[in-house]
């Protein structure tokens, strides 16, 4: 089967970032539906590649789609046809809200990069519960739900936040990332000092103490998810909080608000965060430095700038057990998703 993929980023590549992104979501919703995608993907044959057993939780293989991209849970199934393993949905906030201003989200093509500040646009954890009930169906994978606080929550109120949305997901996810690190929420990068951190860790430990029995037992791993842009006492800091706690699993990264990789492009300016080839080696030595120094019981899961097989290994080789991708899917299609779900 040609890679039809080129065609298809041509074609999206003329339209606005954010009108070719709902095309895509909407295109691949229909052709699941009509039952094609997999075969034109060929992503069924990534499923179960190379099953791993990550936090509890039996993975078909290593790859997975990174949160943000189907963010109101509609596209379960069809992500699924791409061949991931496991699909991240969300961030996804107790009330629904309608996200930043448009324009909001930017290509920088030379870079293989986006730049991104939609602010969690979101149609609430209720709207996402109900939309994953019909878009998971067909998913042999496993479902992480991101989760966050809203926009106009303040600070000091985010415990619940977290732990109202934790406990709306519990019987729909197999996992729970909370995500800290969203340069697109005022003051929500704050949240990942040490200290805060492990309150918010301990209160999501008790509420699952709570929830388990309520669930026949099911015990959901909790995720947190870093930004690059910490520095390394920083990260050392929080190493020591997830060891503590023994936290089980922690994404790293998400998108950074440096700029320098991109310096120059004319929408190198915008506000938000960036993500793509720029953001590769960094990620993957925020992604060494935490290996190092955390317990080696915490699996990390890399995300950022995996663009290609190679940085998946590379982040694979500094100690990630998983890794996800989004920018990546944007540039090169399914057939990375692929690639890395055949790495041995
Ligand atoms: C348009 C866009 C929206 C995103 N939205 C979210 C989000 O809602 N929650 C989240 O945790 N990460 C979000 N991310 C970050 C990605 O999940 C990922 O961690 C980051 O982009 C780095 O990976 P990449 O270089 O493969 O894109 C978003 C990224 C992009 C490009």
């Amino acid at each position: 089967m040609p890679d039809l993929y080129p065609l298809a980023r041509r074609i999206l590549f003329s339209f606005d970032a954010e009108t070719a992104h709902h095309l895509t979501l909407w295109g691949m919703k229909m052709a699941h539906s009509a039952g094609f995608l997999s075969g034109l993907t060929g992503g069924k044959k990534s499923i179960d590649s190379n099953p791993l057993e990550v936090m509890g939780l039996t993975f078909p293989n290593r790859v997975g789609l990174a949160a943000g991209l189907d963010k109101k849970g509609e596209a379960v199934s069809a992500l699924g046809d791409l061949g991931f393993g496991h699909v991240e949905i969300g961030t996804v906030t107790p009330r629904p809200q309608p996200g930043n201003e448009k324009p909001r989200l930017f290509r920088l093509k030379e870079y293989e990069a986006i730049i991104n500040r939609m602010g969690f646009n979101n149609p609430g954890v209720d709207g996402l519960l109900e939309n994953v009930s019909r878009s998971r169906k067909e998913f042999d994978g496993v479902l992480g739900i991101n989760v966050g606080k809203n926009f106009d929550t303040p600070n000091e109120d985010f415990l619940s936040d977290y732990l109202d949305c934790f406990e709306a997901v519990y019987g729909a996810a197999d996992y729970v990332t909370a995500n800290l690190s969203s340069p697109n929420t005022k003051g929500l990068r704050d949240l990942q000092s040490a200290d805060t951190c492990r309150e918010l860790i301990q209160k999501l430990q008790e509420k699952r103490d709570e929830l388990k029995p309520m669930h026949g037992d099911k015990s959901v791993p909790i995720v947190i998810k870093i930004a690059p842009d910490l520095s390394d006492g920083a990260i050392k800091g929080l190493a020591e909080v997830f060891s503590e706690t023994k936290i089980d699993g922690v994404i790293t990264t998400n998108t950074t608000i440096e700029r320098a990789a991109v310096s120059g492009h004319p929408q190198a300016e915008e506000a938000g965060g960036l993500s793509g080839a720029p953001l590769t080696d960094h990620s993957t030595e925020v992604l060494a430095l935490l290996r190092r120094e955390m317990d080696d019981q915490v699996p990390i899961i890399g995300s950022g700038g995996v663009m290609a097989a190679a940085d998946a290994q590379a982040k694979f080789d500094a100690g990630a057990a998983l890794v996800q991708v989004y920018t990546g899917l944007v540039y090169r299609g399914p057939e990375l998703v692929r690639e890395i779900a055949g790495l041995g």
